[in-house]
């Protein structure tokens, strides 16, 4: 951790989600640095498609933010501290800022392939609280950085930029008509199988918070055709560079 008063070396990371490392190439274009997540001790390596497992150190314009292409999930059976054990290396770099972003299912009539969504609230039925934080009080109601969003909004993209409720979903199976009713019902308006751990744990921590959904496909049953993993992969790799842009504005702006 930097001693106080002075500034830290990595004050930002960027965890992108499935499909969405675009801007991880692109910070390697400027002259970023790779390391394997298999070289970092204890760090669990992603198994699924679109997660590269790699840590980008960015230089130039990405001075100060690190970028990490891939994420394990909790399906993967993964312990909730394994899957959040990236947070603490993050924590012992300095890292202060953090932007987590996925891609998800759209619930809300709003909603269009390739549109964001900043979270500004979520749900889950999952048990993500880290057992070593008995107090009970319940998830900080900042836990989604309003200053962030703020920020966020300002950025000039082309992309529709919405802000929302997150669905965290066990996974690996996208949901059932069903279960995306009951969530739309609950006033969900996207829905994923990541991100909440992450988050709680960076809070945990003293990081202050921006979630991002890229939204890849309308979810289960709100469209005549059944969703697999390559739709949601074409989808993000169609906005994936315009969202790597968005995302570096985003960081630029919060340096200042
Ligand atoms: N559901 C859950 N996770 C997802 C989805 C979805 O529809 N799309 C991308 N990730």
């Amino acid at each position: 951790m930097p001693h106080s008063g002075e500034a830290a070396v990595f004050q930002s990371a960027v965890i992108l989600g499935s499909g969405l490392g675009a801007a991880g190439e692109m910070a390697l274009n400027l002259g970023g640095i790779a390391i394997d997540f298999d070289q970092i001790p204890h760090l669990p390596c992603p198994a699924v498609r679109g997660h590269a497992g790699r840590l980008i150190i960015g230089t130039g314009e990405l001075a100060g933010t690190l970028l990490l292409q891939g994420r394990v999930h909790l399906y993967e059976g993964h312990s909730l501290e394994r899957a959040t054990f990236v947070i603490r290396v993050l924590q012992q770099l300095g890292v202060q800022n953090l932007l987590v972003t996925n891609a998800a299912g759209g619930i809300s009539d709003a909603f269009r392939v390739g549109d964001l969504m900043l979270l500004n609230g979520h749900w889950t039925f999952l048990n993500v609280h880290q057992p070593s934080n008995q107090s009970r009080k319940g998830p900080s109601t900042k836990l989604w950085s309003e200053r962030f969003r703020h920020v966020a909004r300002s950025v000039d993209s082309s992309l529709v930029v919405h802000e929302g409720v997150y669905a965290m979903m066990s996974g690996p199976n996208y949901e059932t008509p069903a279960e995306v009713q009951m969530l739309k019902t609950l006033g969900v308006d996207a829905v994923g199988m990541s991100t909440v751990p992450e988050s709680l744990a960076a809070v945990a921590a003293g990081m202050e918070v921006l979630g991002v959904s890229c939204i890849t496909n309308l979810a289960c049953g709100l469209t005549d055709h059944p969703l697999n993993h390559c739709e949601v992969s074409r989808a993000a790799a169609e906005v994936e560079t315009e969202f790597a842009r968005w995302l570096f504005n985003v960081l630029s702006r919060l340096r200042f």
